[in-house]
């Protein structure tokens, strides 16, 4: 009797399913992006979605961000395939390849360059990641810029008995690894790559709003498994955890992204590269870009 009284985990099923929207970022790349979109401003804590790529590029051909700034959340690139270089205002540089994670808390402003590197645009290739924004809570809107740079290595990763469900954990905790970056915000960040009858059942906090990505393949998500499919984003309803499979007579193996983090609950005032909780504190963001307090990138 007592064992059946312990309630059970519940597991979140799908409350919607997105479709992403195709367009050009930075000095013309191709991205797919769930949000935001005039449907679907944000997912609290998380403020866009961009899925760069794949593209292939010609030598010379490779397009990226040139100088432009940021004031008021985090930028977290991700890359899969590929080699970007970054450089800020705040004096920091770094590379980023294959595997590797950037995480860059914007705060009270940075100037900032998000480029193929000069051995990208010598070879050409393919170019393939992401890019998430994570809004920053008003009091932590004005901090000091900071930058995290995390090579492939660092990624804890962990398979399934089964070796049929393999999880990168960027941020939070799956399968038992912790993630090594330092997260402002408290967020969950996972990539799994499933193979046909694979199955992941990550815990994700029950004040979390969480969001599914597709990169490839197609996923069973949630109580019930609807699929959701390659450029498709599912939304999650509320519980404790989430079941993630591929279907045993899949053609194909899957990649997805789970997100989750605690939402803010604040008003959000954005305009391009700046989002802040007021118009007026907006005004005063491009004020401040312009007049050159957010700095410029001199190295
Ligand atoms: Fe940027």
């Amino acid at each position: 009797m007592l064992k059946e009284a312990v309630t059970k985990a519940r597991e979140r099923s799908v409350a919607a399913v997105v479709d992403s929207i195709r367009t050009l970022e930075g000095a013309g790349f191709p991205v797919r992006r769930p949000f935001p979109t005039a449907q679907l401003m944000q997912v609290d804590p998380f403020l866009l979605l961009d899925h760069l790529g794949p593209v292939r590029w010609g030598p010379g051909e490779g397009i990226g961000a040139p100088d432009h700034p940021h004031r008021g959340f985090e930028t977290v690139t991700y890359l899969l395939s590929g080699e970007m270089e970054h450089k800020d205002s705040a004096g920091h540089s770094g590379r980023l390849r294959a595997g590797d994670v950037q995480w860059m808390t914007a705060g009270a402003g940075v100037v900032h360059s998000e480029l193929p590197t000069a051995e990208f645009q010598r070879t050409g290739g393919v170019m393939h990641g992401f890019q998430i924004w994570v809004n920053l809570p008003a009091r932590d809107k004005m901090i000091r810029p900071r930058y995290q740079d995390i090579p492939a290595a660092r990624i804890p990763e962990a398979t399934s008995p089964d070796g049929k469900a393999k999880v990168r954990v960027i941020a939070g905790n799956a399968m038992g690894r912790s993630a090594v970056i330092d997260t402002r915000t408290p967020i969950v960040y996972l990539h799994y790559a499933l193979r046909p009858s694979g199955e992941a059942m990550p815990e994700v906090p029950s004040d979390y709003n969480a969001l599914v990505y597709v990169i490839g393949g197609e996923v069973l998500v949630g109580e019930g498994g609807g699929a959701v499919r390659e450029g498709q984003m599912a939304r999650l309803g509320e519980g404790e955890s989430v079941r993630l499979a591929v279907a045993a007579d899949a053609k194909e193996p899957a990649d997805l992204l789970l997100l989750a983090g605690a939402p803010l609950n604040e008003p959000v005032a954005r305009y391009g590269p700046f989002v802040m909780n007021t118009e007026k504190e907006i005004q005063q963001a491009i004020r401040d870009y312009q007049s050159g307090r957010m700095g410029e990138i001199d190295f």
